[in-house]
């Protein structure tokens, strides 16, 4: 079976070495050549700890490696069995992707999008299959998180769904079936703790780091919300909270100011090197 994963950022690069430490030929494809190697020369770091650590044999390291194949050109999907894209969380981006992928892949070839919140329904009509199209959600870093959203589109047929839904368990994750709403249950719960942990930052109520403590002490997540959008990227929380306040229309889900003012500064978080935190290391 052979794949291609669409987007060399933290989620495709992830979704890639699972794959290939499954045995799937993976191609991982992004617009630079240079975002593509420094994915694969990441993931292969994670997979010599993993080998230091005994978790995987060097073998296994060296298989999996091998599986990987640097793309940077939508046309590999030829021979792919499935497309999983994991570009940026745009609507423009995902449509032009999937009516590329619709001419180039073989009939029969499953397009997965790895969308946070966008509507599978209308990245499947970008598409003359909106039957073989399907949300396949995966969380951060997907090496570690264990959950797939799937999510079936208005026309999603049963074989698209269980041929995804096997492939996920095959991956070692736990799928869960999902209704096409905006943000689906993930993002539709998460991202509101997000934003409501970001208007106390704004309003003074306590400092970040403070309000991260209060969630990891008090309610025991690995993480607190601020440390947690800086690991999503703020780009993509805003998206998500974007698409959700569109299409839910309720201000519940209305991003916060200070939010967007990062965005707009190119404060992304922890892959731009600042965000509500520092990360010298990245920037
Ligand atoms: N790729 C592969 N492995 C990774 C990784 C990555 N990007 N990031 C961390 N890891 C591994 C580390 O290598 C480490 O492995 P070992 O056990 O072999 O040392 C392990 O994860 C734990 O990492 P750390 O020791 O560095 O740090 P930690 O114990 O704090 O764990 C964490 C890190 C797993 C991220 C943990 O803090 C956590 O679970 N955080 C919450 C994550 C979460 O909520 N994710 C969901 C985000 S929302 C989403 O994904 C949906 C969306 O659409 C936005
Ligand atoms: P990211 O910013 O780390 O990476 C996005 C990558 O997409 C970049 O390398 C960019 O160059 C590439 N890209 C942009 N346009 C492209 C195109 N036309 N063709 C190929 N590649 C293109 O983003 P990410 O965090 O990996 O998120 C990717 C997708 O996964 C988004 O839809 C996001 O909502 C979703 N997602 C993100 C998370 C998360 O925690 N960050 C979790 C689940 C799902």
């Amino acid at each position: 079976m052979k794949v291609i994963v669409i987007g060399a950022g933290q989620m495709g690069g992830g979704i890639a070495q699972v794959m290939a430490a499954i045995g799937k030929t993976t191609y991982l494809n992004d617009v630079d050549i240079d975002l593509v190697n420094k994915r694969l020369a990441f993931i292969e770091s994670i997979l010599a700890k993993d080998v230091s650590k005994g978790r995987i044999s060097a073998e296994q390291k060296a298989a999996a490696v091998h599986n990987l194949i640097p793309s940077v050109d939508l046309r590999d999907a030829v021979e792919c069995d499935i497309a999983i894209e994991a570009a940026v969380e745009k609507m423009e981006v995902k449509a032009e992707i999937f009516k590329k992928l619709d001419l180039i892949t073989k009939p029969s070839c499953i397009l997965a999008t790895n969308t946070s919140s966008l509507p599978i329904t209308k990245i499947a009509a970008c598409t003359r299959r909106p039957e073989k199209v399907i949300g396949m959600h995966f969380t951060n870093p997907v090496p570690v998180m264990k959950l797939v959203e799937i999510i079936r589109g208005q026309s999603t047929d049963e074989e698209t769904y269980t041929f995804v839904r096997d492939l996920a368990l095959e991956m070692g994750k736990t799928p869960v079936l999902v209704r096409d709403v905006p943000g689906f249950v993930a993002n539709r719960i998460l991202q509101v703790m997000i934003n409501e942990a970001i208007y106390c930052l704004s309003e003074g109520v306590a400092s970040a780091e403070d309000i991260d403590t209060v969630m990891k002490l008090g309610m025991n997540h690995p993480m607190g919300p601020l440390q947690l959008a800086d690991l999503i990227g703020l780009d993509t929380v805003l998206s998500i909270l974007e698409v959700m306040h569109a299409g839910y229309g309720d201000p519940k889900f209305r991003p916060c100011p200070l939010l967007q003012q990062y965005v707009r500064d190119g404060r992304l978080g922890r892959k731009s090197g600042r965000g509500f935190f520092e990360y010298p290391e990245n920037a």
